[in-house]
């Protein structure tokens, strides 16, 4: 079983990647970060997610409040006031554990050494601190995967920017010029795969299943708007799943950098697809899917 850090936003789709990730690998613990909902509703939301699947052995450990340099920017139109679109509300539970996220990622990839993965699918705040303060994580971490970037695709946050990227690009540009052995897991591939309303009724019999259900409606209420699809783009899930079976996606190395100080792009990644740049290749990016393959799993590991 691969063994996994998870650094979230909590957020409807990391929820459902929290699950994914608890019942397919070996999870070590959880930080939580801002992004999508305040540090607060991601740190909460996490903690009713594990007590939703019975993991709350799986320790959380909060992270950044805020982005580097910048205001933080929530996500109400897709993710709800709450951040999880208002499922799970009267759900009781205890506390965060105590440290901060930034520490706790050091700790863990020193412990485990060479054998332990992060999964990042919310701005990269907590990784790039925990990057300043230890330059030996990148002997100590076997890979990085990054829910983030647009690479040949528009942006969802700006025209040209995606999310993670867009919130904190600062910390965006520390983490993709760290060495760290990264994956890019970006909207390239994440928003072809789509969980349909079908696929949520087959989810159907367990309480995981009712989550999904619960969490999602506005969710598609917004992605049909944009799209005119009914159906909801898995990007985080489909970050953990590359991270637990990389056959999921096909990638090319490429180097790639993050724009921090423009008007109309801040936040967009550029990879250097034609080496105009003649600077080494830096990520490997992921530019194919098998989402079809991994949607399925998807439904059946919700199942589980
Ligand atoms: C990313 O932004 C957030 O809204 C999602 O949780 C995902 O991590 C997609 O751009
Ligand atoms: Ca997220």
């Amino acid at each position: 079983m691969k063994k996994l850090l998870l650094d979230v936003d909590t957020g409807i789709d990391d929820a459902i990647g929290i699950i994914l990730a608890a019942k397919r690998a070996e999870v070590v613990g959880i930080t939580t970060v801002n992004g999508n909902t305040s540090l607060d509703n991601a740190t909460v939301n996490t903690l009713k997610v594990l007590k939703l699947i019975g993991r709350e052995d799986i320790p959380v450990v909060r992270g950044a409040d805020r982005p580097l340099l910048r205001e933080p920017h929530f996500e109400v139109s897709v993710h709800g006031d709450d951040g999880i679109g208002g499922a799970l509300k009267r759900m009781e539970i205890g506390e965060a554990s105590p440290g901060f996220g930034p520490d706790f990622i050091i700790e863990q990839a020193e412990k485990h050494g060479g054998e332990l993965t992060l999964v990042l699918t919310a701005p990269l705040t907590n990784m790039a601190l925990a990057i300043r303060k230890e330059p030996r994580l990148k002997d100590w971490l076997k890979e990085v995967i990054i829910m983030g970037g647009a690479v040949r695709v528009p942006g969802n946050i700006t025209p040209t920017a995606e999310y993670n990227m867009y919130i904190d690009p600062e910390a965006a540009k520390i983490v993709l010029h760290s060495g760290l052995p990264v994956k890019l897991v970006g909207l390239d591939v994440t928003e072809q795969t789509l969980l349909t309303g079908s696929e949520i009724e087959r989810m159907q019999g367990n309480p995981e299943g009712q989550f999904v259900k619960d969490s999602t409606g506005g969710y598609m209420k917004r992605y049909e708007e944009i799209t005119g699809l009914h159906a909801c783009a898995m990007h985080d899930p489909f970050a953990v799943g590359v991270a637990i079976d990389p056959s999921f996606a096909w990638t090319e190395r490429l180097h790639v950098d993050v724009e921090t100080n423009s008007d109309l792009c801040d936040g967009q990644t550029v990879a250097d697809f034609s080496n105009w740049t003649g600077k080494e290749p830096n990520i490997d990016v992921c530019l194919e899917a098998d989402s079809e393959r991994f949607i399925e799993y998807l439904v059946e590991t919700i199942r589980l």
